[in-house]
């Protein structure tokens, strides 16, 4: 298909929906940013393409049964070709940041070795077209897409990787770093660790606790020397770190209960907060998961590297009660009656978001803050016209900005939020029947049209900008 055969993206006719007079603009300060996000194997498609190597994904998706109806990312949102209609889109958002990830395999198709330049060039030339439109690029070095090269000699759990990894960065840093200022290691570690090697339920997947425990060791080593080397290759360069969090709240007042969510919170949040933030890995996890760290002198030091940000990803919170039977960490998820579900069945509650923003200022000391992602899914039904009225996805990005603009009045020092996601797009395991785009995405014509939560986004960023100037 040539650009000119392509589908234009369509306008909604729907109108944004009066934004609430609740939410408090005025909490964010003047230059705050306003961004979408998205990842590279979620939206690029084009898997073959230009000496692109293959991924955990590419393998993991074509195992049958590793995900919903058979999906995979071939072509996913063919951002790959379509990148110029994309960043149109975030011009009619009027958003000014965007996070999006550098695929590893199209940069080294092996992992290591030699570079492919063509797929440097790709992100040099959406880098450009962005700084173009007045959008800053924000990108993330690691969203789970690692070179199957290097899965077959190990991948996550052996030191390698880590090394790899870093030498990778500095690689991109190098060539990209004189006009991307805004730099984050990984995306979600918690994910490729427990979710790719203990659940099994994303790439490469495992279900080892040896496995998983080795590969969250190496993962934040990995991202710890590539501080050093995006550092080195970029000077002005902002660095950062993606995690994604829980509030966790036991079920009941039981001892058991309080027990066990304790154990939840040292499973998604000390175990990836606490060693980045200088107070190594937590001794209460370390006894539970019974599991040796492949430490080396010095390696606590590389981990506590000092960033300049923190990036949150938040998109619920978790209730728990005790389950000595189950699997680490030994509690399961307890539906509380009264919140709302998201179609990935996710309990909305954004005072979750306001109170893990508060937690990384307060308890960890982080000085600098992005919400990297907050979103949700829910079922679209496009009107015959085309149009998408998503009126619960609208409430949910308002109420979590809401949520936001608390947080920022108790002092967090929060810099920016994005959007989850600009694009409908290759919803891991569960593929592309679970929407979070701003866009919808029309997966048969790769039509783009945007919702009205997207208009509500729109207007929510055009009203900040007229307070603040
Ligand atoms: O789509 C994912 C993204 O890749 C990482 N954070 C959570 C999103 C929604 O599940």
């Amino acid at each position: 298909m040539t650009p000119a055969d392509r589908p234009v993206t369509r306008e909604a006719t729907v109108t944004a929906p009066a934004t609430a007079p609740a939410l408090d603009l005025a909490a964010f300060p003047p230059g705050f940013s306003w961004g979408t996000a998205t990842s590279a194997y979620q939206i690029e498609g084009a898997v073959t393409a230009d000496g692109r190597g293959p991924s955990i994904w590419d393998t993991f998706s074509h195992t049958p049964g590793a995900v919903d109806n058979g999906d995979h990312g071939d072509t996913a949102c063919d951002h790959y070709h379509r990148w110029p209609e994309d960043i149109a889109l975030m011009r009619r958002l009027g958003t000014d940041a965007y996070r999006f990830s550098i695929a590893w395999p199209r940069i080294l198709p092996g992992g290591d070795g030699p570079l492919n330049p063509a797929g440097l060039d790709f992100y040099d030339r959406l880098v450009d077209a962005l700084l173009d439109a007045g959008i800053t690029p924000s990108a993330t070095l690691y969203h789970w897409d690692l070179p199957q090269a290097l899965q077959d000699r190990g991948g996550w759990t052996v030191r390698g990787t880590a090394e790899h990894f870093a030498a990778y960065a500095g690689r991109v840093a190098a060539r990209l770093g004189d006009r991307v200022t805004q730099w984050a290691t990984l995306n979600e570690p918690l994910c490729s660790a427990w979710i790719g090697h203990l659940e099994g339920r994303m790439a490469p997947g495992l279900t080892d606790l040896t496995a998983a425990v080795r590969a969250s060791y190496h993962l934040l080593l990995g991202h710890g020397l590539a501080v050093a080397t995006v550092r080195a290759a970029a000077p002005a360069a902002s660095i950062g770190l993606v995690t994604n969090h829980s509030t966790v709240a036991p079920a009941s007042a039981r001892p058991e209960d309080v027990a066990a969510a304790d154990r939840v919170d040292g499973h998604v949040n000390r175990w990836f907060l606490d060693p980045v933030y200088g107070r190594g890995f937590p001794a209460d996890m370390r006894e539970l998961y019974g599991v040796d760290l492949p430490e080396r002198p010095g390696d606590a030091a590389v981990i506590a590297a000092p960033l300049d940000w923190h990036g949150v990803n938040y998109y619920f919170p978790v209730t728990v009660e005790d389950d000595p039977a189950g699997p680490v960490p030994y509690a399961r998820d307890v539906r509380l009656p009264g919140l709302p579900r998201t179609a990935m069945d996710w309990p909305v509650d954004p005072v979750g978001l306001e109170s893990l923003l508060l937690r990384l200022t307060e308890e960890y000391g982080v000085r600098r803050l992005y919400v990297t992602e907050n979103g949700s899914a829910f079922v679209d039904r496009p009107a015959p016209d085309g149009s998408v009225d998503d009126p619960e996805r609208a409430a949910y990005l308002e109420d979590h900005i809401a949520a936001c603009a608390r947080a920022v009045r108790r002092g967090a020092p929060l810099a920016g939020y994005y959007a989850w996601s600009l694009l409908d797009n290759f919803e891991w395991a569960y593929g592309y029947a679970k929407r979070f785009g701003l866009v919808h995405v029309d997966y048969a014509t790769q039509r783009r049209t945007l919702k009205s939560s997207g208009l509500r986004y729109a207007d929510i960023v055009r009203r900040h900008r007229a307070q603040a100037d």
